[in-house]
């Protein structure tokens, strides 16, 4: 799949950000840690990513209709408000066009895994908030988004596990 541009969500260190720009003309990353989008920097150098620090909680300078995929990974589990951001997405995208969610699958926030990272020795946890699957379909629909594709996913070392990540592709 080739689209024209796409946005990024939290985008994090740029782990997606590479593939990314191999499938579209341009690529506008945004995440609100100016660490994490300066790592990113270092690892994308791509000429059509362009990286802004910035908070997605925030009405977004986008203008409407202008973008062809939205995607996010990992990011909606730390915000509290989901209804705005897909309002945001739904404004953003052009007619047709797809919104790309992978994030933790509920069965195992609901085992208590939460996103960590660790600093000097100690384990820092990061905010998160427990997802249903019902609440992504709802604020999907309220907007007017269609469900393309759910598909679930887990690795091989995962065996007997819950699911690890639950991914959502809803079209405008
Ligand atoms: C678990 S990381 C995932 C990073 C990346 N998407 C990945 O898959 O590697 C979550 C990211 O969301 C970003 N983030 C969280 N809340 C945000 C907000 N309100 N606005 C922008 N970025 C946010 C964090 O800074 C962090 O980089």
């Amino acid at each position: 799949m080739g689209c024209q541009s796409v946005v990024e969500l939290g985008c994090g260190t740029g782990k997606n950000t590479l593939l990314l720009s191999q499938i579209a003309e341009k690529v506008y990353a945004i995440d609100f840690s100016a660490s994490m989008i300066a790592k990113a920097k270092q690892k994308v150098t791509s000429a059509n990513v362009t990286f802004t620090t910035g908070d997605i909680t925030k009405p977004w300078t986008c203008e409407s209709e202008s973008v062809d995929l939205i995607v996010c990974n990992l990011v909606l589990e730390h915000l509290e408000d989901l209804s705005f951001i897909f309002s945001e997405v739904f404004r953003v995208l052009a007619q047709g066009e797809y919104f790309f969610i992978s994030e933790l699958h509920p069965f195992r926030q609901y085992r208590g895994t939460q996103a960590n990272f660790q600093r000097d020795q100690e384990m820092i946890e990061i905010p998160a908030f427990v997802r249903h699957l019902s609440d992504f379909f709802s604020a999907a629909k309220n907007q007017g988004f269609r469900l393309e594709q759910f598909q679930k996913w887990w690795h091989q070392q995962d065996q007997n596990q819950p699911l690890r990540l639950a991914s959502f592709l809803f079209r405008k």
